[in-house]
Order: structure tokens, then sequence, then C-alpha cells
């Protein structure tokens, strides 16, 4: 009887908060032989407030899923026997917030040409909610974003900023209408509605042309000259040029990748924008180029974090190994950037890897810079979202302190790309209907960035028994909060038995869902 009284008043409180907050849901619509997507117009788009902090006694549990659930909001009364699980198997999860391990940069998605290409091309007002949705308090709460240097394959034309032949001094170089229309008025509106400070980085993908050996975008050209030369030290004025034009334009860039996966440019036949870099070259640029002139123009270490790397995890350790172990390049070095390519859940890469990076290289942080999905817009596959969480929850058990997924907006054709040919997104835009399509990943990747605030610190969690196909992470936020992250992508319901500090929680965790607790 009391149970049942309590479950009910329970109920009744969560639907009074919900028709006082008058959260926006979404608006689903069923993709063919797909799952859904989230609709959003220049009137509406489903949103997510601001977490409100949990009664005393209580958690708060947000789940979304396959079947549609998109942050369902339920409240979660600790040590109360209220499991009415018909699950199969039960997992007792033990955290203990003693057990501190690395703190969090962030989370977030890379400001494209593309991405503000799209945004651009449909009413102000959806662009303005689609913005929120990423960065606001009432959205997912992006903390990070990473900025192309120039044009990436992402753009509509291969360019640069300065495509005056052999103009080793600069003279000509400008920022393009990509900037100023594109990219500027896109990243300023994140800085403003962001109730972080964002961590913005630049990432370059070739130089201009005539500073390599093939004169292309493309292909695999490297710089020209000899390592540390002229075409070196242009390349290196040309980052400090950018970094004072965004400072110009009021937007602070917190770091910068030496250069976006320069081992992918070492193939003859890649088709978009590109510059090999080897480790050694990478190595020496860095020490003679790069590292002295960003320092010279104010950029030390301590004020901006240089990456490098930036490329597929595959190749990590042989690339890092001449820079990190070289005392004079690694004094400029704050980071290793990969990306999920070559590591992800579908290419079974070893598990502890990026935990051995970090025991090899403790004083340099890892980030995941870039991630999608390469079967073309693919809309509504939650299972694109699962692997995403997957990926999420195993790199930050393995040290790793932020993820970034890759565009921020695409069309229905998952471009627009010069190349031809496009990846996936987690937000697809029509400009024909003047909609927007927010993809199942939207959801499970707002399920690490709503909840682990940037400078949270993951903490330690032991399982009873190892079940296939859950992964769970754990972290403290700098408010003290305690978040939980769970994903379940196998085909069976799973009954959790949260504990900590003698307090339990327990709570079912359906096939195909992702969760995060919160107390
Ligand atoms: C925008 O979406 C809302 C919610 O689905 C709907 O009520 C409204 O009619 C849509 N507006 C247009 C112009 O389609
Ligand atoms: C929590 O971890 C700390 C540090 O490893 C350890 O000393 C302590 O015994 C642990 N507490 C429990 C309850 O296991
Ligand atoms: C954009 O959408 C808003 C809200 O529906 C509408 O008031 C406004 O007229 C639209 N603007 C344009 C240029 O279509
Ligand atoms: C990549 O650059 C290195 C060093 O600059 C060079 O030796 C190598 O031949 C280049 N690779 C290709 C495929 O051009
Ligand atoms: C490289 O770009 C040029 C256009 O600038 C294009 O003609 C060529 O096909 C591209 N190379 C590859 C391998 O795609
Ligand atoms: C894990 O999930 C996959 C995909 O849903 C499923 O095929 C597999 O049977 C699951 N494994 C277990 C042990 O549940």
């Amino acid at each position: 009887m009391n149970k049942h009284f309590s479950i009910f008043t329970l109920f009744s409180c969560i639907f009074f908060i919900i028709t006082v907050n008058a959260r926006r849901e979404c608006i689903a619509r069923k993709v063919p032989n797909a799952d859904t997507v989230c609709v959003c117009n220049a009137t509406y788009c489903d949103d997510l407030p601001a977490l409100q902090r949990p009664q005393p006694g209580f958690a708060t549990v947000f789940e979304s899923n396959k079947q549609g659930l998109r942050f369902r909001q339920t409240a979660l009364k600790f040590d109360s026997m209220a499991s009415q699980s018909t699950a199969d198997q039960s997992v007792t999860i033990t955290i203990n917030r003693t057990q501190r391990y690395q703190s969090v940069l962030g989370f977030g998605a890379a400001f494209t040409d593309s991405t503000g290409q799209m945004l651009k091309s449909v009413n102000q007002s959806l662009a303005d909610l689609l913005i929120e949705s990423y960065f606001s308090a009432n959205g997912i709460e992006y903390s990070m974003g990473r900025i192309p240097i120039g044009g990436t394959d992402f753009s509509d034309r291969p360019y640069s900023y300065d495509d005056t032949d052999d103009d080793l001094e600069l003279k000509h170089w400008a920022l393009q209408r990509e900037d100023t229309e594109w990219k500027i008025p896109f990243i300023k509106q994140a800085l403003k509605v962001s109730p972080h400070k964002l961590r913005l980085f630049g990432s370059p993908w070739s130089p201009p042309a005539w500073m390599k050996t093939n004169h292309r975008f493309n292909e695999s050209g490297y710089l020209r000259g000899d390592v540390g030369g002229q075409y070196y030290q242009s390349w290196a004025n040309y980052f400090v040029k950018f970094l004072d034009a965004y400072k110009s334009h009021d937007i602070p860039v917190w770091g910068l990748t030496v250069e976006n996966e320069p081992v992918e440019g070492q193939q003859p036949h890649y088709g978009f924008n590109c510059l090999n870099f080897t480790g050694p070259t990478e190595r020496d640029f860095v020490k003679l180029n790069l590292g002295p002139t960003l320092a010279k123009a104010g950029y030390t270490p301590d004020k901006l974090k240089l990456m490098v790397f930036d490329d597929n995890a595959n190749f990590l350790a042989d690339f890092v190994k001449p820079i990190l172990t070289d005392k004079e390049a690694a004094k400029y070095v704050s980071g290793i950037a990969y990306h999920w390519y070559g590591n992800n859940p579908m290419s079974g890469f070893p598990d502890p890897f990026l935990t051995e990076v970090h025991n090899t290289y403790p004083n340099v942080f890892l980030l995941n810079t870039e991630a999608c999905h390469l079967d073309g817009a693919a809309l509504g596959r939650w299972d694109h979202g699962e692997k995403y969480a997957y990926d999420i929850i195993r790199a930050l058990n393995n040290y790793v302190s932020g993820w970034l997924e890759w565009n921020m907006a695409l069309d229905m054709n998952a471009g627009p790309r010069w190349t031809g040919g496009g990846f996936g997104g987690t937000l697809n835009i029509d400009p024909a209907k003047g909609e927007a399509y927010k993809q199942p990943s939207f959801y499970t990747i707002g399920h690490f960035s709503k909840f682990v605030s940037p400078d949270s610190i993951r903490v330690g969690h032991s399982v009873d028994k190892s079940v296939a196909n859950l992964s769970v992470v754990t972290i403290q936020r700098p408010d003290k909060q305690l978040v939980l992250v769970a994903l379940n992508a196998g085909d069976t319901d799973i009954e959790l038995d949260i504990r900590e500090s003698g307090h339990r929680l327990r709570y079912k965790i359906a096939a195909h869902s992702v969760q995060s607790y919160i107390w």
C-alpha cells in the first residue's frame, strides 16, 4: 500500500514539474528502415532545460532509447525497495568517489564551413534554436568546439587564407567569407548562450598549395624546402595570423592541433585537403618553428594548448613517440588529439590502449577531436548513437579528457563537401522544408555533454560481474554532484543496483538504452 502511495505521489510530482517547466518534447518522425529523428523548425525545437538538483535522498535519471524516449526524466528515491524490475540479470555497481582519475575538458563538435553554410540556409530562428540545442543550458551544453583553420573537405571549395603564389611573408593573408559568414557568427552565438567557458581549438587541413611539394591541397604533399626552413616558418606564422584574426573578432582560442590527419596525408591519392607530416617532421616543425613562433606571439603553453597527432588512433603510438620523447619539442605540447576512426567499436582495436598511452605520457591530456559514421547521412540510426556512447564511455574509462563529433549540421546528403559524397552527423537540415532533424546520436552524446560538465573528475567504480553490452562510467562534477552514465547496447534488460556511500539505487536499464543518473 505504502509503496504504491509513494510511487503515485512521485508521479504526480513529476507531472507537476513538467507542467510548470513546459519542457519541449521531441517531435519524433520515423525514418523508413531505421529508427526516429526529432524534427525542429523555425518555431519549435525540443529542449532540455537546465538541470535542477534532485531533492535530498533522490537521484534523477534521464533516459533515451531505440524505442524513441529522449531524455525522459524520472526521480528515483535512494534506499527504497521499489524495484519492480523484470530484468533477466542484475549488476551491482559500487562507486568510490575517493578514487579520482583524469579531469574532463568537455564535449562538442566542429564549426565547419558546411555547418555554417547549412545554418545560414534556413530561417535564422531555426539556426538560433539549433545553436541553443547544442550550446545553451536549455540544450545539451557542448563545451568545446573545433574550428578548421581554412578549408576542409566539408567546404564547398578548396581554399586557404593565402592563395597568392609564393607569398612567404603572407601579405595577402585574409579570413574568407567562410569565416565571416559561416563560422564566426555561429561561434559568437555559441559563446553567448553557453553557460560554460567554451574551449575552442583550431585545426588546419592543408596549407596554401604553393607551400607544398605537390602544389595541391590534396594528395600527399609536404612542406617545401628544408625542415625548419622558410616554408615551415611561413606556415608557423600562418597559425599566429589565425589566432590574432579570431581574437580580433572577440573569439578566444583555447588550443590548436598541429595538423589534421598527418598520416592520412601520406596517401598519394588522398582526395581532400591534407598535409603529410611524419612523427619526426612534426616534431621538428613544433620544435624549430611552431612552438617558438607561438611563444613569441604570446601564445605560450599556459595560454594555448598545443596538441599533436590529431589522427586515427591506430597510428598514435609510433607517431607521438619521437615528439614526446624529445624534451625540446615536448615542452610546447599539452595534449594528444586523436580520432575515433581506427579505434571505434567496429574496429576491434585493443581496449586498454589509451590507458597505456596515458601511462607512457602522463603529463599530456588525451582528447578525441573527431568522430563520424562513414555511411552517408544515415538518418534515424539508433545504433550509430549507441556506438558513440560506447566509444565515449570507453574513452573516459581510459583517461581521455573529452570527445568531439565532426560536423554540427549537414544537408540531407551528408554534405556539402567539395569532393562529393558525405559522412554522417548528429543533425541534418532540409532547407526546402525549413526543417532540421536531430539524430539519435545528438541525444546519446547529450547524455554526456549535458551531465558531465567541464572540469569534472572521473571517479572509481566496480561491477560485481561483467555483462556483455553494458558499459558504465562514473564522474564527479565540480558542484560535487555525481553522474553515472550507462549504456545497454544488448538485447535484454538489465537491473542496475547502484551503491554509493552506503546508499542504494535500483533501476532497470532496458535493451538499447542510454541513461544518465545524477545526484
Ligand atoms: C513547427 O513544428 C511545430 C511542432 O511540430 C508545428 O506545430 C508547426 O506547425 C511547425 N511549423 C511549420 C511552419 O511547419
Ligand atoms: C575507496 O578507495 C580508496 C582508495 O583506493 C580505498 O582506500 C577505500 O578503501 C575504498 N573504499 C571502499 C569502501 O572500498
Ligand atoms: C522565420 O520564422 C519566423 C517564425 O516562424 C517568422 O516569424 C519569420 O517571418 C521567418 N522569417 C523569414 C525570413 O522567413
Ligand atoms: C611524407 O613526408 C616525408 C618527409 O617529409 C617524405 O619523406 C615522404 O616521402 C612523404 N610521403 C609521401 C607519400 O609523399
Ligand atoms: C585533388 O584535387 C583536384 C582538384 O583540385 C582534383 O582534380 C583531383 O582529382 C583531386 N585528387 C584526388 C586523388 O581526388
Ligand atoms: C550484445 O548485443 C548484440 C547486439 O544487440 C547481440 O547480438 C549480442 O547477443 C549481445 N550479447 C549478449 C551476451 O547479450
